[in-house]
């Protein structure tokens, strides 16, 4: 089957986008990365991309006067590369309906907690919303994007242990470890046609004899 091409989203570091990098050039994934969009021009992530011989778009939102036009210029810059999986890595604007519903079960997210845990939190508000909260484990979501923000199907789940002295930064960064592995992993299930989505679920196909 050829390579899905995928389209993914960066507002910043860009180390989820790197763990796509990685697992595309040195474990086979039967998808590879057409483009890199940014809406920062300083993000980290353009260099990546850039490094390993990635378009790398920027586009700035702020030259756009709606949310809606913005995003019409992503959606062309994505269709005129034929993308058939948007994945967004660290992309700080939510998107409309006027995007999300172009894509229907075709936009990829990642949340560094496990939803439904801190749904419509970032960033390390997420990882101080565990910590109070008590519990004892969290880890990372990657869930396909709906107009319920962090509502769609979850695809893949890893759990990290919460320690009694985890600050917000020190449980960041092992989450981080753990989407670097989900990430990927949801990728290749998609492009090698591994999942059934049923309502809210999405359930692995397993081996047809
Ligand atoms: C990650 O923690 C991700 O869960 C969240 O934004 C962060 C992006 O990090 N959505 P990076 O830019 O991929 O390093």
């Amino acid at each position: 089957m050829a390579n899905i091409k995928l389209g993914v989203l960066v507002s910043g570091s860009g180390t989820n986008l790197q763990a796509i990098i990685d697992a595309q050039e040195r474990q086979g994934l039967t998808a590879q990365i057409a483009v890199v969009i940014s809406n920062k021009q300083d993000a980290y992530a353009l260099v990546r991309a850039e490094k390993h011989d990635m378009p790398g778009v920027f586009i700035n939102h702020k030259n756009y006067a709606t949310r809606e036009e913005f995003e019409t210029k992503l959606i062309s810059e994505l269709d005129s590369r034929a993308v058939d999986l948007i994945c967004l890595a660290g992309f700080m604007r939510v998107l409309t309906p006027l995007f999300v519903n172009r894509y229907p079960n075709r936009i990829l997210n990642i949340h560094p907690a496990l939803l439904p845990a801190a749904k419509g939190l970032y960033g390390e508000h997420v990882h101080q919303y565990i910590i109070d909260s008590g519990a004892k484990f969290s880890g990372c979501t990657v869930h396909f994007v709906t107009v319920d923000v962090d509502g769609g199907p979850i695809i893949v789940q890893k759990v990290v242990e919460v320690k009694d002295n985890d600050t917000p930064h020190s449980l960041a960064e092992r989450v981080l470890e753990q989407e670097h592995i989900a990430y990927p992993e949801a990728i290749r299930l998609i492009a090698d046609n591994k999942i059934e989505i049923q309502g809210n679920r999405v359930k692995i196909k397993t081996e047809s004899h």
